[in-house]
């Protein structure tokens, strides 16, 4: 079977998954052909496509990672914090998992719920565990780490769902709110004579980052307990991948390029090496597009998760892009797509969209580089209006005259003033409010501590993650929720 994106599916078309509805019944049987209206049905529901089988496309499986019966009781404990019920899930989502080498997320949810905490709640239990047992730990450690999971975001049952459910841009004191729920979940657990110490702690620190910039704590780097820096990382894959009210869904590809670019900040290098190796950046079923102009349809993950197994629809053979010489300089430009144009870069101009109508943003970027200036107004310059200066001097001329930008990009490396020095010189000029980011290639303990004491928010190595750049702008202005 394959993935088929809702306006390239057709009447006369066989699904080759039943489809299940908020409630988790069967809405439509696996084997049914389509007709119109089923189709309309499935756009006024939110899916975003359907599992067809075709002859083609009849080797691609889904398997899915968790039974669907484990999957709802997971769902259920955690919408109801029943804790007691959570331990024995986890203890099956365990076992199940146990026997799998990858995990991939099943297309057909990419809709949004209401009930998306519970859901979410679940998956990220299962891609925690999946990454815990590629990392070797021991039955009992994964047990631990799977009701941690499971409990990540208990927190936000103490929540106003007002908040949690809100469309529109949240304000500063919501946001406020919202960080608390690692607290308030840890304390909801400690009266729960059941749950180890060590699955309270991954609660409460599942939010902070590798370099300290996390919360509610800024601990770093080994300071943070492993469970906590596995949940962290999936949980971020998990949101990004997501459709919520307030934003599209991203690719898988494109999620891991995110893990990828926030490696040694964000998240801790060998938890994201482990996603890499157990999450598929091009899930079995969907379509790509080669750079030699072939579509092909992705059959499994090969060695190496960029280049997986596909088979080619003019010619119906089968390549290992990992080890076929013949496309040893092939790569997937585009995927997602069953014909024109492609699903998930649609996708992605959807999330490009500002999500209401304000005014464009105005962001400096200041680097001496012209190629990394060209580079950084290519990926920004869609949906903030960007102002490229080459030094320091002009930047602080700049400023006197027209004032802040709402964020300053700053590299570091630049003759005469450097880029710390000069973000140092704004504040002593009583710049204390404007938001600084440094893009740079120096990455030692010195300079990182360094922009962090002159207030940096963020730290963004280069060559830059398109991706991770654009994303990482969002969380400064408070444009992306889940992800931070
Ligand atoms: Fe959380
Ligand atoms: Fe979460």
């Amino acid at each position: 079977m394959r993935f088929v994106p809702i306006d390239q599916l057709e009447p006369g078309m066989r699904l080759g998954r039943k489809i299940i509805n908020e409630s988790r019944t069967c809405m439509l049987a696996r084997g049914m052909e389509l007709k119109d209206m089923h189709i309309l049905r499935l756009k006024s529901h939110g899916y975003t496509g359907a599992y067809i089988s075709d002859k083609f496309s009849a080797e691609v499986e889904y398997v899915e990672a968790v039974s669907e019966e484990t999957f709802d009781m997971g769902v259920k404990a955690v919408a109801e914090n029943n804790v007691g019920d959570l331990l024995q899930i986890a203890g099956r989502i365990v076992d199940e998992i146990a026997r799998l080498e990858t995990v991939s997320m099943d297309l057909l949810d990419l809709r949004s719920f209401d009930d998306y905490t519970y859901h979410h709640s679940v998956n990220v239990a299962v891609y925690a565990t999946a990454v815990g047992s590629k990392m070797e730990l021991s039955d009992e450690e994964l047990q631990d780490l799977t009701v941690a999971a499971l409990c990540h975001d208990l927190g936000k049952s103490r929540i106003s769902p007002e908040i949690i459910n809100k469309k529109e841009r949240l304000t500063d004191e919501e946001y406020e709110e919202i960080k608390r729920h690692p607290q308030y979940g840890f304390e909801m657990l400690q009266s729960h004579a059941e749950i180890k110490s060590v699955v309270r702690q991954a609660v409460i620190f599942h939010h902070e980052n590798e370099n300290g910039s996390g919360y509610p704590y800024g601990k770093s780097g080994s300071d943070i307990p492993l469970f906590a820096r596995i949940i962290h990382a999936v949980d971020v894959y998990d949101a990004l991948t997501s459709k919520r009210s307030y934003k599209e869904p991203y690719s898988s590809a494109d999620a891991l390029a995110y893990m990828d670019g926030g490696k040694g900040i964000l998240f801790d290098p060998s938890v994201v090496e482990a996603m890499e190796k157990v999450i598929p950046a091009y899930l079995p079923g969907i379509d790509v597009l080669l750079s030699n102009g072939e579509r092909a349809l992705v059959l499994s993950q090969g060695s190496h998760s960029l280049r997986p197994v596909v088979k080619i629809y003019a010619s119906g053979q089968t390549v290992n892009l990992s080890t076929d010489p013949a496309y040893e300089s092939v790569v997937i430009v585009a995927s997602g797509m069953a014909g024109e144009g492609g699903q998930v870069q649609k996708l992605n101009e959807d999330r490009g969209k500002a999500p209401e109508s304000k005014e464009m943003r105005q962001i400096l970027v200041v680097d001496d580089s012209a190629i990394s200036r060209a580079q950084t107004k290519n990926i920004l310059g869609k949906e903030y209006m960007v102002i490229a200066l080459e030094n320091a001097v002009a930047c602080a001329h700049y400023i006197a005259v027209k004032g802040c930008p709402d964020l300053l990009i700053m590299d570091i490396d630049m003759p005469v003033v450097s880029g710390v020095a000069a973000v140092e010189n704004l504040r002593n000029k009583g710049y204390k409010d404007l938001k600084v980011m440094f893009l740079t290639g120096v990455s030692d303990r010195e300079t990182v501590l360094r922009c962090r004491r002159v207030g940096a928010i963020d730290y963004i190595l280069k060559p830059a993650n398109p991706v991770y750049l654009l994303e990482r702008v969002k969380v400064a202005f408070k444009e992306s929720r889940d992800v931070y």
